[in-house]
This record gives structure tokens, C-alpha cells and sequence, in this order.
């Protein structure tokens, strides 16, 4: 019989105590950030109609990185690759019931089909934080001031990473001044978004196809920020962006900039779009993005609902406390872990664990009965900070000598003691 492999599927990830410990820091810092700005979190199924990503997503999710498969009842269906569509519907759905401005966040699994790389996997968790029923340029400064803040509660400082702001209404403005019509537009939207992944030399020919003898002028505006907004002053979104930027320093966010090269993959966007991104040479990357979507949610026939948002995903934030060495270090959710000398103390054992649960202690016993310098071993290896030895001694007088491992520390005492030095600790 030939063996399975136990290699996990190509692009995806297992979570082994070690690396699940790493995500759980991370998520419970994503949900501590933005539920201290009033965020409350939604969930939906991995399933979608494969029909919910035609009408927005872009062609590149679309047509070359969704799982679709059709099911027993011929159904197109998605496994789904970014979670705006899905609460953009689930929003749709509700909407006269819901109350607006709506604060929802999610951290969804989502499945693309990519060449798997440095922060680029075929399945990542994405934190997604979106404001509903905001028209106003404050939505925009809080959604980007929630990142920031996530950022700072990650360890991070502020030269450790920065903000890209442009607004894609900025950038129709720029396009209408050299009258592109609207394919020429996209062609130049989708070059800009590739700008920093090509050569010089391949984004001039580039540009020369799409709107011939003026690419010289318009590559001179978009690589001198002063220029360009010096050209687009009188318009609204130039405007837009200004006060965007002087309420961000204004507020102490000061590695911010403008770059008319941020133009986001996704067509859906329609005004403000951010990335961050980290300043490490060894890591430099965008960590994650957003924007505004004014126009989503009228593929459901809905109300015009005007939203910002931003997904951040586990993979590169993951990359980025690595390089930054923010990473904490692993320690069991176990608090203790009880070893027997002999089977006859296993009753005695059993009553102690239960007493130490009731009193909120994690606590696991050894049943293996092996030597007790061996089953030290097993919660050393297993980072268990804590252990107690039962024999003769412990079980007639109730009386314990709790062990910290790692630093030999010992405290002779009762249940209560055992529980107050454990929770002094924590
Ligand atoms: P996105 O730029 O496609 O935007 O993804 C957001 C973030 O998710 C990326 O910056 C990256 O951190 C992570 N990410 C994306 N694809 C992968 C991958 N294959 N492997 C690992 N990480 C990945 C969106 O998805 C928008 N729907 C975000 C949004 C929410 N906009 C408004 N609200």
C-alpha cells in the first residue's frame, strides 16, 4: 500500500502549538485595537456564489487566483478570496434594519490561488475593518488611524513602517487632464499598481502604449509629488487629501505620505486608498491596505452606502514581527502540570487538578508513571512553567512544593499558595 504524504497541501499552512500561540497574539492584538474604537465582529461561511466576485473583484482574483468547483446541485461555487464582497452582501441583505455608521470587523480565512512565497500563501487570515454609512473624510483618518494604532499595540515604532496614502478620484482627475479615455484610465491604473514590481524601462514602453507622445509628461508628474499636486490644486480631491494628511501629523501619525503610485488591485475602490508598509530592507513589503468603496453595494440593487475599510493579513504581519523581533515567545496555556511518584497517589492527584481548575488554573496530570526526572523532561519540552510532584509526603499532609522550571524557584505551600504564586506570575 503506498503511504500519504504528510505534507500539508501546497500553500497552506498547519498550526502546530508553536505557530497557533504566535497567531492567537496576533489576533487577540487585531481584536483589542479595533474593538477599542467601537468594531464589532461579523463572521460568514467560506462558501459564496462564485457570481459575487464577477461583477467587482478585478479580472486578475477573478479569473486566476478563486478555488471554484461546482457542486452536486450545479452550483457555482467559491471558496471565498476576500471577505469585502461577503459583508458588503451581508450589509445589502439587512439594510433597513441595520443602524449607520456600522463598525464591524472579521478575521476570515481566505483562499487565493497564488504562487506561494515570502507573505504570499494560497490561504491567509485577514483582518478586515470596515465603516459603513460614512461619507465623510473622518471615516478615512479613523480606518487608517485604527491601523496605525494596531501597528504601535504590535510593538512597532513609527520609523519601523509607513503609510502610502492616494485617492483613486485624484488619480481620474489627473487621467481626465490627459484626456485618457476609460480603458486607458484602467491600463494606467493597473501599470501604476505594478510601478515598484517592474523596471524603469518597462514602465515607460508601457506607458507609451497607452497614451503615446504624452507619457513623458505625465511619468514627470506622478514621480514629483510636489508637481503633480501643484497641477491638481484647484480639484476637490487634492483638497481631500491635504486635509487628510495635516489631520494625520495633526494627530501624532507622522510616517505618512502621499504616493500617487498606491493604486490598490481591487476595481471596487472609488476614493481614498492607503498601504502600509514596512521600512526593513529585509522585509520590504506592503503589509497591508485599504480604502474607500463608495459603489459595492450597488450590484445588490441597495441604497448607495458609502464604506472604508482595510484588510490586514496574518502571513506578512506575521513576516513583520519576525524582522522586527516582536515575536513573543511561546509558553503553553497550561499553567501546571502534576507528576506522580506511584499510581496510588493518582486519586489524590485527580482531586488537587479539580480543586486548581475550579480556582482557574490550567492543570494537567501525568499518567505515565514513568520516572520523575522524566516527566520534568515532558513539561520542560512542553513549556509548561509549573510542576508538582505527589508522593507519600504530599498526599497525607496536603502541603506542595511547587517547581518553576525555568528558573528553579521553589514554594513550599497549600492549594491557595500553590494558586497565588501561579497567578502573581502570570
Ligand atoms: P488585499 O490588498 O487583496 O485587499 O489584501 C489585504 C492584505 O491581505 C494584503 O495587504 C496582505 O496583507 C494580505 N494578503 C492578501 N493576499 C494574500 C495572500 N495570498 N497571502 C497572504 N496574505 C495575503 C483586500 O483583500 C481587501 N478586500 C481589503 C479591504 C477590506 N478593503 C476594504 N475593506
Amino acid at each position: 500500500m503506498s503511504k500519504i504524504s504528510t505534507e500539508s497541501y501546497k500553500g497552506v499552512r498547519d498550526f502546530y502549538p508553536e505557530e497557533k500561540f504566535i497567531q492567537k497574539h496576533l489576533f487577540a492584538a487585531m481584536r483589542k485595537t479595533v474593538e477599542s474604537f467601537g468594531y464589532v465582529e461579523y463572521d460568514a461561511s467560506v462558501l459564496e456564489p462564485a457570481e459575487l466576485y464577477r461583477a467587482k473583484s478585478g479580472e486578475e482574483i477573478v479569473n486566476e487566483q478563486t478555488y471554484t468547483f461546482t457542486d452536486r446541485g450545479d452550483r457555482e461555487v467559491t471558496l471565498r478570496p476576500e471577505m469585502t464582497p461577503t459583508v458588503a452582501r451581508m450589509v445589502a441583505s439587512r439594510q433597513h434594519d441595520l443602524t449607520f455608521p456600522l463598525r464591524w470587523y472579521s478575521i476570515p480565512n481566505l483562499f487565493r490561488y497564488e504562487k506561494p512565497q515570502r507573505g504570499r500563501l494560497r490561504e491567509h487570515w485577514q483582518l478586515n475593518v470596515d465603516m459603513f454609512g460614512a461619507s465623510g473624510i473622518s471615516a478615512d483618518i479613523e480606518l487608517i488611524t485604527v491601523g496605525y494604532t494596531l501597528m504601535k499595540n504590535l510593538g512597532a515604532t513609527d520609523t519601523d513602517f509607513i503609510i502610502k496614502v492616494n485617492s483613486r478620484t485624484l488619480m481620474t482627475d489627473l487621467f481626465a487632464l490627459f484626456s485618457l479615455d476609460d480603458d486607458q484610465s484602467h491600463k494606467t491604473s493597473k501599470l501604476l499598481d505594478r510601478k515598484n514590481k517592474i523596471s524603469e524601462s518597462d514602465f515607460q514602453t508601457a506607458l507609451n502604449d497607452i497614451m503615446g507622445d504624452n507619457w513623458k509628461d505625465f511619468e514627470r508628474l506622478i514621480t514629483s509629488q510636489e508637481r503633480l499636486m501643484e497641477k491638481l490644486e484647484h480639484t476637490d480631491s487634492a483638497k481631500e487629501i491635504i486635509t487628510l494628511l495635516e489631520s494625520l501629523i495633526r494627530q501624532g501619525i507622522k510616517n505618512v505620505e502621499f504616493d500617487p503610485t498606491i493604486m490598490r488591485g481591487f476595481d471596487y475602490y472609488t476614493g481614498i486608498v492607503f498601504e502600509f508598509f514596512d521600512t526593513s530592507p529585509e522585509n520590504n513589503r506592503s503589509l497591508f491596505g485599504g480604502g474607500r468603496y463608495d459603489d459595492l453595494l450597488d450590484m445588490f440593487g441597495a441604497r448607495k452606502m458609502p464604506t472604508v475599510g482595510f484588510g490586514m493579513g496574518d502571513v506578512t504581519a506575521q513576516d513583520f514581527l519576525q524582522t522586527h523581533n516582536l515575536l513573543p515567545a511561546y509558553q503553553s496555556s497550561t499553567d501546571l502540570f502534576i507528576c506522580l511518584l506511584a499510581s496510588e497517589y493518582e486519586a489524590h492527584a485527580d482531586d488537587l487538578a479539580k480543586t486548581l481548575r475550579t480556582k482557574g488554573l490550567n492543570v494537567a496530570v501525568n499518567y505515565s508513571y514513568k520516572k520523575i526526572g522524566d516527566q520534568i523532561k515532558v513539561a520542560d519540552k512542553q513549556k509548561v512553567p509549573y510542576i508538582i510532584a505527589i508522593g507519600e509526603n504530599e498526599a497525607t499532609s496536603n502541603t506542595y512544593t511547587l517547581k518553576k522550571l525555568d528558573t528553579g524557584e521553589e514554594t513550599r505551600g497549600d492549594v491557595d499558595t500553590i494558586v497565588s504564586t501561579i497567578e502573581a506570575k502570570k
